[in-house]
């Protein structure tokens, strides 16, 4: 059966390192037959979550904005995948913005954004995971996926600073397309 994936882009650099591999991804996914939609929400106007609870009574979240049709989108996706910045050392604010508003499931216990695969795409400007707070981000997200009852399939991630420097860093735009495969596919990470 066709896989269907959602990518969010978390930077706002359009064409920056995570958006470069947040391509590579949805290259690999379409590559092994599956569909892909590209979230870029740097544009969108999501508001941070109110904490008004009204999405228990109303079964869904009240707040009128670019997160409504992103509500089914995220219902119906097998897969899921984060592609973000490292900004002071976690994911960044665009990304975070729409994750809390995914309380808005809570009336059906998260069971519309739960038993998800994900994928993650996190680059940073220090050297590492460690220094760079990128162990942050992955943390947190492990945390998620183990409360949605997911499964991370794969994380790729490098040390990249300038738009362009992902292109030259062919092993990371290949580990990007073949998580994208392997989400499509269904098939693990090595
Ligand atoms: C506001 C801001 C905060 C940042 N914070 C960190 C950080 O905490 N740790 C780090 O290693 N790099 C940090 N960086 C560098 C970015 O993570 C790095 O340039 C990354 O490759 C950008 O990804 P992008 O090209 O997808 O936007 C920061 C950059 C900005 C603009």
């Amino acid at each position: 059966m066709t896989k269907n994936i959602l990518i969010f882009k978390g930077s706002p650099r359009e064409r920056g390192n995570s958006a470069v591999l947040a391509e590579q991804a949805a290259a690999g996914a379409r590559q092994a037959g599956a569909q892909v939609e590209i979230i870029y929400l740097h544009n969108l106007d999501i508001q941070p979550c109110s904490a008004c609870d009204l999405c228990v009574e109303n079964g869904g979240c009240v707040i009128e904005d670019d997160m409504a049709p992103i509500y089914p989108k995220l219902a119906a996706a097998d897969a899921i995948i984060l592609a973000t910045p490292v900004y002071w050392f976690t994911f960044s604010a665009q990304l975070k913005l729409c994750i809390d508003r995914w309380y808005g499931f809570h009336a059906n216990q998260w069971r519309e954004v739960s038993h998800k695969r994900f994928g993650i795409l996190l680059t940073y400007g220090d050297t590492d995971l460690e220094t760079s707070g990128g162990i942050n981000a992955i943390h947190t997200f492990e945390t998620m996926c183990r409360f949605l009852k997911s499964e991370i399939v794969g994380v790729v991630h490098g040390s990249l600073s300038d738009v362009g420097d992902a292109a030259q860093h062919p092993e990371l735009l290949q580990q990007a397309y073949e998580l994208g495969q392997q989400l499509a596919s269904g098939r693990e990470m090595n």
